[in-house]
């Protein structure tokens, strides 16, 4: 696998899932694989559970790793060709990308959405720079369209919590105060339709995802509904995408927090949520402490996704 940011990457799915519980089971059992490797971990945004759980994913299969936060310590890249870099940024990115490239073997990219220009974002242009001119293996560790390494542990999780074949899986728009970005979403529901899920989206009118994403998806407006005979809830704030409203915040109507009185109308579901949370926004306190609540193996399953793809990826090399 030289590349990761879609469910297409993985190729078989239920291959797959298989290979993520074997790596579960035996996670040092690949330590060779990555001897004199190195991973490369560049973030242009913040992270916990990406930072940690990748960077155990590779130590776990024996690779160094190097962590760079753009942000902090490295100098201001600018990434626009044909700019005159007369400003505050002294390096460009289609240089600061291939020295990259010559410090390790493998690289991990995570850069948010801007909302400065809907096309841009969706071209993703930072990442292909990437995987243009870096000459190294590169996977998404949440760009600004796509978060493959979450959903693929959202689905190692459903895959392990589920109790019949096909699961009804409700991804829900919930409320925020900022504008997030609509990866996490997007992926979601590329893998859920990937795996063939019962699966619907709920959210207010004028949150529509992009097509491309919500495939084979039913699309109910009616949260209440929505979660009728859900076994699994996954809650998430996006901001708007459609038409002139591209990253706007639309509505913080926190009738759509996730409670008590909305998981009741459920089939005793389990919630999900990719973290961090705004609790009592989101979701509230006593949902997200409860039993059903998956969060926490849900986070660690991000240990999983990603160390599959790195022993795919080192495969590959
Ligand atoms: N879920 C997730 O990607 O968390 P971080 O932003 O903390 O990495």
């Amino acid at each position: 696998m030289r590349y990761f940011k879609s469910v297409n990457d993985i190729g078989d799915l239920n291959a797959a899932v298989k290979e993520a519980f074997d790596v579960k089971s035996r996670r040092f059992y690949f330590k060779n694989l990555g001897e004199n490797k190195t991973l490369l971990m560049i973030f242009f945004n913040s992270s916990l559970r990406t930072r940690l759980s990748t960077q155990k994913a590779a130590m776990n299969l024996g690779m160094n790793v190097i962590v760079l936060d753009v942000n902090q310590g490295a100098w201001k890249l600018e990434t626009e060709r044909g700019v005159v870099m007369d400003g505050d940024k002294p390096e460009h990115l289609l240089e600061a990308i291939p020295v990259m490239g010559c410090y390790c073997d493998v690289i991990g990219v995570r850069s948010f959405a801007r909302f400065e220009n809907k096309t841009d974002d969706y071209e993703e242009k930072i990442l292909n720079q990437f995987i243009k001119y870096s000459g190294r293996p590169v996977f998404a560790m949440e760009t600004a369209t796509v978060h493959p390494l979450q959903s693929f542990a959202d689905l190692i999780t459903i895959e392990e919590y589920k109790t019949v074949q096909r699961p009804k899986v409700v991804l829900t728009w919930a409320p925020h105060p900022k504008a997030l970005p609509q990866a996490v979403p997007n992926s979601f529901a590329e893998w859920s339709n990937a795996a063939g899920y019962d699966f619907v989206i709920t959210h207010p009118h004028g949150y529509e995802l992009d097509e491309r994403f919500v495939g084979a998806a039913r699309v109910e407006y009616d949260q209440n509904k929505a979660l009728e005979g859900a076994d699994f809830v996954y809650a998430k704030n996006w901001s708007a995408y459609v038409g002139d409203n591209y990253g706007k915040v639309l509505s913080t109507d926190r009738s759509w927090t996730i409670t008590t009185e909305k998981m009741a109308l459920t089939n005793n579901a389990s919630f999900m949520h990719c973290l961090p949370v705004r609790r009592n926004m989101i979701v509230s306190d006593e949902v997200i402490e409860s039993e059903r609540s998956l969060v926490i193996p849900e986070a660690a399953n991000r240990e999983i996704s990603a160390q599959v793809v790195l022993k795919r990826i080192l495969e590959s090399l």
